[in-house]
């Protein structure tokens, strides 16, 4: 059985910092209530020639780098973003072009909101398995700064900018285990970016989300794809190592981090630091934690997330 494999991961944030003292004098809010209610303490801002693409190239590189992986042998490049350089082509294609793989590989971005890198690395694991690829790239990747409304207190302190990248090769040991994906479009009042080429109000689209409808969903579906994803594999809560969770808000791990009955150092926690970054939250997190030295070869960690759309999923892995 073909199974595939991260074999490297790799990370990039931008320079910029918007800590909670900022959004003191930005809105009607306090660091107290920011982080007792978030977690987040600051989060990282692309400046403004940095897009989308140039964060997956720098994340990628070092995952191609850990992984002992030339460009040229990437057969399949997927980014999970909901925020592209453009509406087309692709950023996948941009990154692809930057990175200067030239072998005419399949490349195109997942749109999956928060759940985009879950979405991307089930669908490159399914190339993998089917034999359609040997050697892929799965980012996610996000300049969220630019469709924030920085004057609604509701959401403007959550999201953060950043991007994460895993190789991903075919491979006769596992690898990812199993991913579980799903979406259920009747929400998608609750969260959501309010314009688009079809809809107009291109000039400045920013996410709009009713908080915390949105929280007690996420906990609620969180909370069974953990036992999907452990049923589905036979297994026990005592057979993870570890939880890599999206990193929407620190309550929202906690919650999922007890279900599993994991100690608080078993859970991958950047959401601090980073703040909400969407699909580049997961493998940013991963990457801290491997680089680390915290997660190690051979351990089982459960990925999940759950976002706009709405959209969820997670991803059980042998590291
Ligand atoms: O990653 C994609 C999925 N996204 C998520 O999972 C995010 C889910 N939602 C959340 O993380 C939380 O709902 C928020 C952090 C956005 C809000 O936290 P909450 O505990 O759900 O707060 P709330 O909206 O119920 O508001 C509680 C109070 C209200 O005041 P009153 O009515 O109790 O007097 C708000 O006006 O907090 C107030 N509030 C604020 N206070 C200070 C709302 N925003 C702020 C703010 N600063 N920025």
């Amino acid at each position: 059985m073909t199974y595939s494999r991260i074999i490297g991961t790799g990370s990039y944030l931008p320079e910029r910092l918007l800590t909670n003292a900022d959004f003191e004098k930005l809105i009607d809010t306090t660091d107290q209530w920011i982080v007792e209610r978030t977690g987040i303490k600051v989060r990282h801002i692309a400046a403004e020639n940095e897009l989308t693409s140039d964060l997956a190239v720098a994340a990628a590189r070092r995952a191609l780098e850990a992984a002992n992986v030339v460009p040229a042998n990437i057969d399949l490049v997927i980014v999970g973003t909901t925020t592209p350089d453009r509406v087309f082509p692709s950023t996948a294609c941009i990154v692809q072009a930057k990175l200067g793989i030239a072998n005419a590989c399949p490349a195109f971005d997942v749109q999956a909101v928060c759940s985009g890198f879950v979405y991307a690395l089930a669908t490159a694991n399914n190339f993998i398995k089917a034999g359609q690829a040997r050697t892929a790239l799965v980012i996610g990747a996000e300049t969220l700064s630019r469709i924030t409304d920085y004057s609604d207190r509701g959401n403007c302190m959550l999201w953060g900018d950043g991007a994460g990248a895993v190789v991903l090769t075919a491979s006769e040991e596992p690898g990812i285990i199993s991913t579980h994906i799903h979406a259920d479009g009747r929400y998608q009042e609750l969260l959501y970016v309010d314009g688009g080429p079809s809809m107009g109000n291109t000039e400045k689209p920013a996410m709009r989300m009713q908080g915390n409808p949105v929280f007690k969903m996420a906990v609620n579906t969180l909370d069974a794809i953990v036992d999907e994803t452990l049923a589905a594999n036979g297994m026990e809560k005592a057979d993870i190592d570890w939880l890599v969770p999206h990193q929407a808000n620190i309550r929202i791990i906690q919650a999922t981090g007890k279900k599993l009955g994991l100690p608080a150092e078993r859970v991958v926690i950047t959401v601090d630091q980073h703040g909400n970054t969407s699909a580049a939250s997961i493998p940013l997190a991963l990457d801290t934690a491997v680089r680390d030295g915290r997660i190690k070869r051979g351990q089982t960690l459960l990925m999940e997330a759950f976002g706009g759309g709405f959209t969820w999923g997670s991803a059980l892995v042998k590291f």
